[in-house]
């Protein structure tokens, strides 16, 4: 449910621009077109700022470094303690992307677009190396027809950030909503979603990526959160620098003419994006040039 307080103001489609793909493709990969939340939600409570997180998600150069502790040690324990005939457990085909090497982060790629959201990924992400779910590509033809099938499941997109407020994923059929409490706490809120007529096992992976991932007793989020809290005690240190660097690919983003920017998956352009947008909020009222 979308709201704004503004009389005035572009319509909801027109400012979510790009991003609204990601929301269709969460419900298109139900093959009755349908979703719906099921359960609460997940609240983690992060000592930083709300931009902390919004930032984090799509900057792709932390992930092989910052994960090292849970996406790395998983796939060593893996490695150690299984035969090569092991079947890969789904937890590890989760875990183990975020540790892959720079060129795919690269590779991903990153889009932004007007009024400050973006994506990381778009034809590969993190999550589209999963094993397929038995029976769910079949119900999706049925539904669907082949052709239609083959162009929704080639959404590849990693995190939507739809700014500044919220986020998603398609692949995992999540939300997560981030709401502001003060200057140094910020409330992540998970919801997961069924996709309607779906085998089940999609929900359930969906809720195990949740629990993994998202929720407030998750593996690889502690990793982000000490990243965080250091960040916003270092930003907010006495003698802290008066400067951040942004200028990872500063002159290579490449604009086309509707509006959208892209960039190589490592760019800072989301983040000189977000902080552009953020001005002109802040000095024009939401009047964009
Ligand atoms: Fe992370």
């Amino acid at each position: 449910m979308f709201a704004s307080l503004s009389a005035e103001g572009p319509p909801l489609k027109t400012w979510l621009s790009g991003a609204a793909a990601s929301i269709d493709n969460l419900v298109d990969r139900s093959p009755d077109g349908k979703i719906e939340i099921v359960g609460g939600c997940f609240r983690y409570l992060h000592d930083s700022n709300w931009k902390m997180f919004i930032e984090n998600l799509n900057d792709a150069m932390h992930p092989m470094v910052v994960h090292q502790s849970s996406s790395g040690t998983a796939k060593r324990v893996f490695q150690d303690l299984h035969k090569e005939t092991d079947a890969v457990p789904f937890e590890l085909e989760m875990l183990a992307p975020f540790t892959n090497d720079y060129g795919f982060f690269e590779k991903m790629g990153l889009t932004a677009w007007k009024y400050g959201h973006s994506v990381t990924g778009g034809k590969i992400s993190i999550h589209s190396a999963y094993s397929p779910i038995p029976g769910y590509a079949e119900m999706m033809v049925a539904a669907y027809g082949e052709e239609r099938v083959k162009q929704i499941f080639a959404v590849n997109r990693h995190n939507t950030v739809v700014y500044p407020s919220f986020t998603l994923k398609g692949a995992i059929t999540s939300v997560r909503v981030v709401k502001p409490i003060a200057v140094n706490k910020t409330v992540i809120e998970s919801w997961v979603f069924r996709q309607v007529g779906a085998p089940e096992e999609l929900f359930t992976r969906s809720i195990t990526y949740c629990n993994l991932i998202n929720s407030h007793a998750n593996l690889v989020g502690p990793d982000d959160w000490e990243a965080y809290h250091r960040v916003q005690a270092g930003l907010s240190a006495q003698d802290a620098g008066e400067w951040i660097s942004m200028h990872r690919y500063k002159g290579q983003d490449h604009a086309l003419p509707d509006g959208t920017t892209e960039s190589a998956g490592t760019s800072d352009m989301v983040f000189r994006h977000e902080y552009d947008t953020w001005k002109n909020y802040m000095l024009h009222n939401g009047v964009f040039p």
